[in-house]
């Protein structure tokens, strides 16, 4: 899809605002007074309040070119932000994308606390977000199932400044839609091998991508995650993906994933109901290798090592057992008492690895690591964990910015004894079925050295979602969850 910046744009369908009471701006006042006032009629027949998201689907209006016009909420014009006016656009495109329009004119308006520019541009990233389809498999769609939608033209005086900023914003929608194909594809399709093939295409925008196979693995003691692996014919993969954007050995920031390319428990095997979602474990390899995606191609002056743990949870002739104790790359030894806890399996020598070979300033994992946080928090907030106040604060407002909230849970020692075992210094799950979200966050802390600021984000819930898919920004299963995030918190914190 195209999109163009223009200051009188035309087509078959236009876009305006509305805000709480049903108060068209200025777009849509200029459209009322050309039509004689039949917009606002047309709103009242409706009973339109301006609701976010509300439209009222105005057709053939005289007075007006466009055959259709769109008046869409925004709420309360305090409370509307930028992605108050990305909604608002993906609103529109999730009107029309399928409708045999082939061009959409948005006619965004400032709002009290967002810049016509960044309104434009926000309109931008909010059409090209809700335009996402993963329609690789499907060969017979009929022509009224494809999209028709071609151009989306923003329209507004003094484009130019929204063109640059969307311009820049392109890099973000493209490591969003990476990770949404990434976690969208079939487990036949994706696993450890051709995930860590798609990563290093990342060589051709800059960064540079070490892949790690089983036997060098072995050799830096990675029992953990080998013993995940062992159980499936899809042999492991371990790929460290770097940016070098930031000053010559300035420390990184490492964004640590678990990529379980298909969950089947292994020997402690899930039912069966829903199994396919867990092609989705590897939402969190998936949100790094997105973030790397956007951070290399905005050029972010920034050093990042993305590092990704690629396995497939199968339970395989060879495949381990509960009751297996198996040896981590730190040294320290754990009891496998349930062979489903095995993203923090792989996250204990992921994140090992990481801090070991690239020393960084701060330590981000990601991983869907429990159907507990779930429970707690639904698909609205991911759950987070940090051992550090500025970090956790920091990721909070870019979780925030972005529309990728985060809600933090408490660490404690109280909870850290829960995976005390005699048999090993650690077990993998907790002795009782309390607080699961918590137990496993404090697992992955058992491989966090001292004085590594670290956070931990269990996206067990944010990074896919069953339908309807009623977000207009994520309007599939995948969410591509924690990209924006990561950059976000790159952008605020780390460059320089
Ligand atoms: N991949 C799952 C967690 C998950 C569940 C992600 C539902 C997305 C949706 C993880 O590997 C797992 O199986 N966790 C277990 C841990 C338990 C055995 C301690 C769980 O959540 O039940
Ligand atoms: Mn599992
Ligand atoms: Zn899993």
């Amino acid at each position: 899809m195209d999109i163009r910046f223009v200051t009188a744009g035309g087509g078959d369908v236009v876009a305006v605002m509305a805000t709480d009471g049903g108060e068209l701006l200025a777009a849509g006042k200029a459209l009322d007074t050309a039509s004689s006032g039949r917009i606002a009629k047309a709103m009242k027949a409706a009973n339109f309040k301006g609701g976010v998201g509300q439209v009222t689907d105005i057709l053939a209006p005289d007075g007006v070119d466009f055959a259709r016009v769109l008046v869409i909420g925004v709420g309360k014009p305090d409370a509307a932000d930028g992605l108050a006016v990305e909604r608002w656009a993906g609103h529109a495109v999730k009107r029309v994308l399928t409708s045999g329009a082939e061009k959409l004119v948005l006619q965004p308006d400032a709002l009290p606390s967002v810049s016509k520019a960044e309104a434009g541009s926000h309109a931008a990233m909010g059409a090209r977000l809700a335009a996402y389809r993963f329609d690789t498999y499907r060969t017979k769609l009929k022509p009224d199932q494809k999209p028709s939608l071609t151009t989306v033209e923003i329209s507004m005086d003094g484009p130019a400044a929204a063109k640059a900023r969307a311009e820049k914003d392109a890099a973000i929608v493209e490591g969003v839609f990476f990770a949404r194909d990434l976690v969208s594809e079939p487990p036949n399709v994706l696993y450890p091998e051709t995930f860590a093939e798609r990563l290093r295409d990342l060589e051709t925008i800059g960064c540079e991508v070490d892949i790690l196979e089983p036997a060098a693995m072995e050799r830096l003691g990675m029992g953990a995650l080998l013993g995940v692996a062992q159980g499936s014919s899809r042999p492991a993969r371990l790929v460290a993906i770097k940016w070098n954007g930031g000053s010559k050995g300035a420390k990184p920031v490492a964004l640590v994933g678990k990529g379980v390319t298909f969950d089947t428990g292994g020997i402690s095997l899930k039912p069966g109901a829903g199994m396919d979602e867990m092609k989705g474990d590897m939402g969190g390899a998936a949100a790094v290798a997105g973030a790397m995606k956007a951070i290399a191609l905005r050029k972010a002056k920034a050093n990042v090592v993305g590092v990704v743990a690629l396995v497939e949870n199968m339970p395989g002739a060879n495949a381990q057992r509960p009751g297996d104790i198996v040896n981590t790359m730190s040294g320290q030894t754990i009891e496998v008492l349930n062979t489903d806890a095995e993203g923090r399996l792989i996250l204990a020598d992921a994140v090992w690895y990481a801090q070991d070979k690239y020393e960084p300033s701060a330590l981000i994992d990601l991983a869907t690591l429990t159907g507990a946080v779930i429970i707690a928090l639904g698909n609205e907030n991911a759950g987070m964990f940090s051992n550090d106040e500025d970090l956790a604060h920091a990721i909070t407002a870019a979780g925030q910015t972005e529309g990728e909230p985060v809600w933090r849970l408490p660490l404690g020692a109280a909870y850290d004894k829960l995976i005390d075992t005699p048999n090993a210094d650690m077990k993998n799950i907790a002795g009782k079925p309390v607080a699961g979200s918590i137990v496993g966050a404090q697992f992955v802390k058992r491989f966090i050295k001292d004085g590594t600021p670290w956070a931990h984000l269990d996206i067990a819930g944010t990074a896919w979602k069953s339908g309807p898919y009623e977000d207009p920004l994520s309007p599939a299963w995948a969410t591509g969850y924690g990209v924006r995030l990561l950059n976000r918190l790159i952008q605020n914190r780390y460059e320089e």
